[in-house]
């Protein structure tokens, strides 16, 4: 399966850092935060790698990644011509890339600890999507079980009063009917294409396929969030490094 980092966006919740370079190139404890995404795809078993950023700081990326060799991923670029398209615009770039085939989509300022390796392997049509109980879903999207919670019904974007406890995850698996989903999108209230609006989609098909992850998961997208991640991360490898002692 081939694999999509988006990395777009224009990084206002983390001004004035995003005025140096774009947001997924800021510090996570020790290394630039797109490396974590980087790393996520390859546990997963995708090596070859899009990335989809906006205009600012574009070549910030091509100097510091390169063809990706480094990092063991054959990696190629897409621009976004609107910075503040939203996630599902940014998607919309990789369709020639995808050659029709299915796609692993992270999100660039998600950090996870566990690797999706099992669900890409398994994956089979439709779209995966993940959940992570949190303290404040209201801050993402959230999934409306039905009673007996098999099934979601739907998922909201941001909402006023959750429905449930759990968040939506940057990280999804799609088949290539994605394309033509977005291609349908209408902006939402701020303006973007909006990948929970995708996921919906899929969800009236039949076809949302979910999974709950156990494993760590931070979204860097603020300034105490991107602090937190980087504590947080510090204080795992220095747990880890005792261990091996
Ligand atoms: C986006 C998605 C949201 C998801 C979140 C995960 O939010 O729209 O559904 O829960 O990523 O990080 P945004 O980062 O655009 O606020």
């Amino acid at each position: 399966m081939k694999g999509v980092i988006l990395a777009g966006g224009l990084g206002t919740r983390l001004q004035p850092l995003t005025k140096i370079t774009n947001k997924h190139l800021l510090p996570v404890y020790d290394k630039p935060m797109i490396l974590y995404s980087i790393e996520t795809l390859k546990q997963s078993g995708v090596e070859e790698i899009m990335l989809v950023c906006g205009r600012e700081h574009a070549g910030h990326f091509m100097n510091f990644l390169g063809s990706g060799q480094d990092y063991g991923i054959k990696l190629s670029y897409a621009l976004q011509d609107k910075n503040d398209g939203g996630i599902a615009d940014a998607l919309r770039y990789t369709e020639d890339f995808s050659e029709g085939e299915n796609l692993a989509v992270i999100l660039g300022d998600n950090i996870f600890s566990n690797s999706f390796r099992t669900e890409v392997k398994e994956f089979t049509g439709g779209a995966t999507v993940f959940f992570k109980q949190v303290d404040e879903p209201a801050r993402f999207g959230v999934p409306v079980f039905n009673k007996a919670k098999t099934k979601v019904v739907r998922i909201e974007e941001k909402p006023k009063k959750p429905k449930s406890p759990f968040a939506q995850v940057g990280f999804y698996i799609y088949d290539n009917n994605v394309f033509r989903i977005i291609r349908k999108l209408k902006p939402s209230g701020r303006g973007e294409l909006e990948i929970t609006d995708v996921n919906n989609h899929y969800i009236k098909n039949g076809g949302l396929h979910f999974s709950f992850i156990s494993g760590k998961w931070y979204d860097a997208g603020t300034i105490d969030n991107l602090l937190a991640a980087s504590v947080d991360l510090a204080r795992q490898a220095k747990k880890n490094v005792s261990r091996l002692k």
